[in-house]
């Protein structure tokens, strides 16, 4: 099939690379550019397992062609921390216990990278945290321990204290 040059601009690094017009986003990034912690699992939208930030929205990355997304801004779980170290929300679902088998993980990561980045504030509003939380699957953690790693995360976003630490 004829393939088209795209640049994208992936974790802060331009990339040149020829994607055919049906590419999805996932298969981009998890095929040609190795970034194989974007997981795939429903590919139709419905699990979040995908999700990335496109100039900094959350997006399901395979239902996105890799053509849209030309001369955007992608972030994956691979960029999420920039120093090296754990961004907070990952040392967050590592100190609540927010993750079993882990494969959900990188797309909540995600989803609240771009959610508390959008609000810092969300936590205070009881109708979003809970359709945010509900808008991404998880078959392991009954979802208690991730609500309660995004609640850590936006504590230390903000710079306030976890209480009782
Ligand atoms: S793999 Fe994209 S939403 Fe499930
Ligand atoms: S930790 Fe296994 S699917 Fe979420």
């Amino acid at each position: 099939m004829k393939t088209t040059e795209v640049t994208l601009w992936v974790n802060g690094d331009r990339h040149h690379i020829d994607v055919e017009p049906r590419d999805s986003l996932a298969d981009t990034l998890r095929d040609d550019l190795a970034l194989t912690g974007t997981n795939l699992a429903c590919e139709h939208g419905v699990c979040g397992s995908c999700t990335v930030l496109v100039d900094g929205r959350a997006v399901r990355s395979c239902l996105l062609l890799t053509v849209q997304c030309a001369g955007r801004s992608i972030r994956t779980v691979e960029g999420l921390a920039d120093d090296g170290g754990l961004h907070p929300l990952q040392a967050a679902f590592a100190a609540e216990h927010g993750l079993q088998c882990g494969f959900c993980t990188p797309g909540f990561l995600m989803l609240f990278a771009g959610a508390l980045e959008e609000d810092p504030m969300l936590d205070h509003d009881e109708r979003r945290l809970e359709e945010t939380l509900a808008s991404n699957l998880c078959r392991c953690t009954g979802y208690v321990n991730i609500r309660r790693a995004v609640l850590r995360a936006a504590r230390e976003l903000r710079g306030e204290a976890t209480p009782g630490e």
